[in-house]
């Protein structure tokens, strides 16, 4: 399973890609606005510094909500380096834009996605990846990794390409879930990729051998 981080902001994406694990990054217009950027200039220089620090896909997502305008937007989004994956929101016009761009060599990721309907519909458009986002389907009531499992079990038995991108995760917990369930890649927040470090069984023999150990230097 990939691990991305999903995030905009640049002293995170930093820290995750320092530990070596780190395969991409995903973003969103909420998560540009937490960090303060504006305007398209901006934007596009913001994507541009995460693409040169990170080597793996990046995701960028649209705001247009017609197809001439996602078109537009994925086209000028994709040319700011190779890596760049354009994020299309499941709409109608949004599965119209993801089949133009499979078409014409742009990598995409289906987002906002909520059910297996959705997933086939992204999956026959030809969608590089699909992000569920797990976290608010929980918030809901609904079992977010139990539709990534159903998503698996379809894209397996259809012999579907689209990776599984399970997104809005909140927890390590989601993210061994994930793992269980056939997710192809998490995208997570800083603080759930470090909470798989934490065990205090791990701590506490950590403690014991390097005690243990000033005895053997003499
Ligand atoms: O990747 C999608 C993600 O950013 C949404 O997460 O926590 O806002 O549901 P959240």
């Amino acid at each position: 399973m990939k691990f991305f981080i999903d995030t905009a902001n640049l002293a995170q994406i930093k820290e995750a890609n320092e530990l070596g694990i780190l395969d991409g990054v995903t973003t969103n217009p909420s998560l540009m606005a937490k960090e303060g950027i504006k305007g398209e200039k901006a934007i596009m220089d913001h994507y541009r510094t995460i693409c040169e620090m990170v080597d793996g896909d990046i995701s960028a997502e649209v705001i247009s909500t017609d197809f001439a305008g996602m078109v537009e937007e994925g086209k000028k989004l994709a040319a700011i380096h190779p890596n760049i994956v354009v994020k299309v929101p499941m709409i109608k016009d949004g599965i119209k834009a993801i089949k133009w761009f499979t078409d014409n060599g742009i990598r995409t990721n289906c987002t906002l996605v909520f059910s297996a309907g959705q997933a086939i519909l992204a999956a026959k458009a030809g969608a590089t990846y699909l992000s569920p986002f797990l976290g608010r389907l929980d918030d809901s009531s609904w079992d977010g990794v139990e539709l990534i499992a159903q998503i698996a079990q379809i894209y397996g038995v259809q012999g579907f390409k689209t990776q599984i991108l399970a997104a809005s995760i909140r927890t390590p917990l989601h993210i061994v879930k994930c793992a269980e369930a056939g997710a192809d890649v998490c995208t997570c927040p800083l603080d759930s990729i470090l909470g798989l470090l934490k065990h205090p069984l791990t701590d506490i023999g950590l403690a014991k051998f390097l005690e243990d150990a000033k005895k053997t230097m003499g």
